[in-house]
Formats: structure tokens, C-alpha cells, sequence
């Protein structure tokens, strides 16, 4: 009942302040074209959150309209929906804060995780970046491989202790990935063991987090639908309130955040003392740096506590399933292509062959990036299924967007910029822009690593932090982790690749990729039930 009370007084209110708003502006974008809207208070809100197939819908689109078109979001606004590079380049690398995160989403990872990097803004936001960014420089990176590559040889090891007793493995990878992942961050960050691979079925903190995008986000209903968008009319203040609605999602969301403050406490608890006593002024691992900045003289330096747990729960779920799940599809890749997992897996043994040579035993990290074969399929695989399909963003001024691919009006006029008023919500697809033919070539749909070794770079718009994409977005906001993340891929990669054979199972399961709002993973079709899943077949590599 409380729920349906709240519910009901959010998206009334915020129906009125939408329609006034429209009365009030009249001008808007109604000359870009783009698809009618199938509803006035959902917008395509619901189709898009319905897709079988993630960003099935944007591809489709971008084939009708160009790379730049308007759809419907709640209450009858319209979204400016882009995949256009130069766009991007202008909205997220060029125009600093003036490009503000949602409500919706940034109070969505406020009621996750309290006051961490994801859910501040403007010069909140640059403090905590500033504060973090010295944990994440290439220099100090370098340091994580032998954890990457311990955690690596322990997933080896279980899956050689149980190939021995069955000669094949039919397993979910994704799950063990996941806890691979997850031992990674706790150990990198917190010098704290979260036990996910031994514990397995056991460990807490993994259970916890399992599933948690598709639990709160997956193929909601019309009403969830609305009652989420009415946040982008409310005070925030107000909203502080939907934390405590006794039904789900927020009974969810809440259990996991009261489970990882137990273990943020016992972290700090453990930590605190230690970094006190060694007085490691000059340490830059993620905690040292956070219990640091609690005790900052420096106003611009401080973090509080609520801040600090809020850190490493935020930390903890971007830094693991983003990874994992992007190796789970890299995997699945290789499995479907089988020239490529041989092709990779001699590359990596003839370097280890001169490892070997020179007397040493673990790839360096130099070793790792000449592994040509593997960095292409981490870039295609991130090109191919960026695990976060979009963002959306809205214009704090008004503002001219640069199209580096004109589009014709409603009109019928070409528009190389489309100039947008304050307040204007745009959505950045990703997924879409790196299936770009001008951008990646003509078999942009086709998992083809051997692209990176043949793109003309030159030409293009530079956009993003990585190899020309998007799945780590850009500017102040990018990914923190993405030099974090590629490193710990290739350590995983080269260890499990120069072991393991990959097979699709025996027995045919069609894999989809399932959206949870914008978040992407596999599951087996007709198997919601499962979560997040992708059936894998594994055996020792001849
Ligand atoms: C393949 C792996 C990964 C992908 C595809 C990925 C993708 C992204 C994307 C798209 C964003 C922007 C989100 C937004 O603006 O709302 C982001 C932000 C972030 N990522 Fe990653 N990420 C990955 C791995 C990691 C890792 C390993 C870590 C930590 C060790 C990490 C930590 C963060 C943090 C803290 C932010 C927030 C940055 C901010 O708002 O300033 N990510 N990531
Ligand atoms: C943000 O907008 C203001 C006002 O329009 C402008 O003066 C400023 O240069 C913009 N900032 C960036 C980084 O573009
Ligand atoms: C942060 O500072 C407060 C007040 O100075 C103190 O009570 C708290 O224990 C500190 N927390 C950490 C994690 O250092």
C-alpha cells in the first residue's frame, strides 16, 4: 500500500510539472524526425526496456533516420537519441559538467550505494575523482598484475581439480568469472578477501550482488516505468524516501547496501589501524587513499564515512561484473569462432615459449601487450557488446549539438547541429555508434578482431578512452577503471586460454543479450529464471 501511495502521488505531480513544462517551452526538437511515439506517458520507454535483443531497437532506427533522431521519453517529452561521434565528443568530452547525469540514474545509484563517485555531481563529483584518480594511473596499475594473475591461476586450478574427475566441464562461466572478478576488486581496493571463489554458493557478499542489475532493472512494467521517471521532476530530497518502500526492488536494493556496509565497516574496521600504524603517507592503494582523505586538512581533499563505504560498494560493482561479463561474451566469441581461440592460444604459448626462454615464469606487462591476438578480440568484444549500451545526459544550457553525420528535418531541411534548450535529455547510444559502417567497416555486425589490425584511425572522430570506443565513455565522467579492467583481461586471457579449450554445450541453448535498464548480459533464452547465465563447455587445451 505505501508503495501504490508513493507511486501514485510521484507520477501525479510529475505528469502536471511535465505538461506545464511543455506549455511553457514549445519549441524543443520537434523538426528532428524519428519514430512516433506509441504512447504519451511512456514514450518508447517500454519498448526499449522490452527488447529481446539489447539495442535491436537504435540499430533499427539508425538504418531509418540517421544517425541522430528524436524518440519519446515519459509525460510526452522527447529524447534527442544520438550515435553520431561528434556528438559524443562534444556532449561528453567537450562540454565538462554542462552535461549532467539524469535523476533517475544518478538517484538509482544513490539508493545502491550512498554518496559515491556515480551518484555525486558537479563539484562533488571532481572531488571524489580527485581524490580516487591517483589509485588508477598507469604506474600504479602495474602493480595489480601478479594479484590478476594469482586470481587467474586459482580459477585454473579448480577447473583443472575438476577436470581431472570428469574430462569436461559444462559450467555457467559467467558465474565463475564473476567471482574471480569480484576476489580481484576486493583484494586490489581493500586488501580484503570477499572468499567468492573458494566460498562459492557460500559467500555472502557474492550471492548479494548476483543478479542485482536484473533484479532491480529487468523488462519493467509500465507502472515502474512511470514512477521512475517522475524522479527527473521531483526535488531530491523528496525522492530520499523510496528507500524506505517496503516492496520490491527497494527491499533489494536496501538488503544488498545493509549487507555491504557489514562488510565496508569490518574492511575499515581491519584497515584503518593498519594505515594509521605504518603511516603510509605516501601509499596510494584505493583505501589507504579513502582513509586518507577522511582525515584531509584540506576541504577539497575530504571524504566522510558514509562517503567511504559508499566508495567501495560502488567500486565493488562497477570493478567486477562490467569486467567479467565483458570476458563471459569474449569467450562465447571464442567459442564460435574457433580459427581465432587456436590462432589466440598460439600466440600466447609462442610468448611463453620466450618467457620460458629467458628464465622467467609470469607474463610481464609488456609480454601481455604483444599479445596482438587478444587485445583485438578485448577490443572487438567491447566494441561488439558494451556491457553499459548508452548513457543519457541533460543539457544544463542551452546549447548546439555538432553532427559529424548531418540529418534531414521533418522539414526536410539538413541539420548539421541541432540546437537544444536547457533541460533537454539525450540519449548517447553506444552500442550503436560502434556498429557504425563509416566508423568500423561493412561487417560491423560480424565479431571480427582482425578489424583493429586494418582501421584507418586517422579519419575518424577521436571519441572515448580507448581504441576509439565508447564502452568506457568519456571525459570527466569515464570509466575510472578502464586501464584496471584491460589488464586484468589479458592476465585472465593469457592464463586461461594457454590452458583451456572453449565449446559452445552439446546441447543447443540460444543465448540472448538481456537488458537490465542499460546494462547488458547473456542469458539463455527462455531461461529468465536462471539470471545471468551462459552455459559453457570446458576442457583441458591439446
Ligand atoms: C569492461 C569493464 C568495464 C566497463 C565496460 C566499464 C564501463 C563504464 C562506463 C560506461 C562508465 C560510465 C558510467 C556513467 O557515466 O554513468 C563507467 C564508470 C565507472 N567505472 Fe567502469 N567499466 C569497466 C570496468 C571498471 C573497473 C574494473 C572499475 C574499477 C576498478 C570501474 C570503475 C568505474 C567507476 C568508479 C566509474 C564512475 C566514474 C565516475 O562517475 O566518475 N569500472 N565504467
Ligand atoms: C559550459 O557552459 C557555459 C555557459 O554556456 C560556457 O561558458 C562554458 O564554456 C561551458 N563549459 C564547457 C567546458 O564547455
Ligand atoms: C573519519 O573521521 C572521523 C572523525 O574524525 C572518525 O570518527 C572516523 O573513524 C574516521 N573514519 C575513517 C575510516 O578513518
Amino acid at each position: 500500500m505505501p508503495a501504490l501511495a508513493v507511486s501514485f502521488v510521484f507520477v501525479t505531480l510529475a505528469l502536471l510539472l511535465a505538461v506545464v513544462r511543455r506549455v511553457v517551452d514549445r519549441k524543443g526538437i520537434k523538426h528532428v524526425r524519428g519514430p512516433p511515439s506509441p504512447s504519451f506517458l511512456c514514450g518508447h520507454e517500454e519498448a526499449y526496456v522490452r527488447q529481446e535483443e539489447a539495442c535491436d531497437l537504435e540499430f533499427k532506427w539508425m538504418r531509418e533516420y540517421g544517425y541522430t533522431w528524436r524518440t519519446g521519453g515519459a509525460f510526452g517529452t522527447d529524447v534527442l537519441t544520438t550515435v553520431d561521434p561528434k556528438a559524443m565528443q562534444h556532449i561528453m568530452q567537450k562540454s565538462g559538467y554542462n552535461y549532467t547525469k539524469k535523476t533517475t540514474s544518478f538517484h538509482m545509484s544513490w539508493l545502491m550505494s550512498g554518496p559515491g563517485i556515480v551518484s555525486v555531481l558537479g563539484k562533488d563529483h571532481q572531488r571524489h575523482r580527485k581524490i580516487m584518480n591517483p589509485a588508477f594511473s598507469a604506474a600504479h596499475l602495474r602493480t595489480f598484475l601478479p594479484l590478476f594473475q594469482r586470481v587467474a591461476g586459482k580459477l585454473s586450478e579448480k577447473w583443472k581439480a575438476d577436470l581431472m574427475a570428469t574430462g569436461e566441464l559444462n559450467t555457467m562461466l559467467n558465474t565463475w568469472l564473476s567471482r574471480a572478478t569480484l576476489d580481484v576488486i576486493g583484494e586490489a581496493a581493500f586488501d580484503f578477501d570477499y572468499n567468492a571463489l573458494d566460498g562459492g554458493e557460500r559467500s555472502a557478499i557474492s550471492k548479494g550482488y548476483k543478479d542485482i542489475f536484473k533484479d532491480v532493472d529487468y523488462q519493467l512494467g509500465k507502472p515502474s516505468i512511470l514512477f521512475r521517471a517522475s524522479w527527473d521532476y521531483l526535488p531530491v530530497p523528496l525522492l530520499k524516501v523510496i528507500k524506505y518502500i517496503p516492496a520490491h526492488p527497494w527491499t533489494r536494493i536496501r538488503d544488498l547496501n545493509n549487507l555491504y556496509r557489514e562488510y565496508g565497516r569490518q574492511i575499515l574496521h581491519e584497515q584503518v589501524p593498519v594505515v594509521d600504524a605504518e603511516k603510509k603517507a605516501t601509499s596510494k592503494d584505493i583505501m589507504s587513499i579513502l582513509i586518507k582523505a577522511n582525515s584531509s586538512e584540506n576541504p577539497k581533499m575530504r571524504m566522510d564515512d558514509e562517503e567511504i563505504i559508499a566508495e567501495m560498494y560502488t567500486l565493488t560493482i562497477a570493478g567486477h561484473e562490467t569486467t567479467s561479463t565483458t570476458l563471459t561474451f569474449l569467450l562465447y566469441e571464442l567459442a564460435k569462432n574457433q580459427e581465432y581461440q587456436d590462432r589466440m592460444r598460439q600466440e600466447i604459448r609462442s610468448v611463453r615459449a620466450q618467457i620460458t626462454a629467458r628464465g622467467g615464469n609470469q607474463f610481464t606487462i609488456e609480454d601481455l601487450d604483444s599479445l596482438t591476438l587478444t587485445m583485438n578480440a578485448i577490443k572487438e568484444t567491447l566494441r561488439m557488446h558494451p556491457i553499459v549500451v548508452g548513457l543519457h545526459r541533460v543539457a544544463e544550457k542551452d546549447d548546439a549539438i555538432p553532427l559529424a553525420y548531418p540529418v534531414t528535418s521533418t522539414t526536410g531541411e539538413v541539420l548539421s547541429e541541432i540546437p537544444v534548450r536547457a533541460g533537454q535529455v539525450v540519449f548517447l547510444s553506444y552500442a550503436g555508434y560502434q556498429r557504425l559502417p563509416e566508423v568500423w567497416g561493412d561487417d560491423t555486425n560480424v565479431w571480427n578482431p582482425d578489424r583493429f589490425s586494418r582501421l584507418e584511425t586517422g579519419k575518424q572522430t577521436n571519441v572515448g578512452v580507448f581504441a576509439n570506443l565508447m564502452a568506457f565513455s568519456a571525459g570527466v565522467r569515464a570509466c575510472i577503471g578502464w586501464r584496471f579492467s584491460l589488464i586484468e583481461m589479458q592476465a585472465f586471457l593469457a592464463e586461461l586460454l594457454d590452458n583451456f579449450q572453449f565449446d559452445l554445450p552439446a546441447e543447443k541453448v540460444e543465448i540472448q543479450r538481456a537488458l537490465a535498464g542499460i546494462v547488458m548480459f547473456p542469458m539463455v533464452k527462455g531461461k529468465e529464471s536462471l539470471g545471468g547465465a551462459m552455459p559453457m563447455r570446458i576442457s583441458l587445451a591439446q
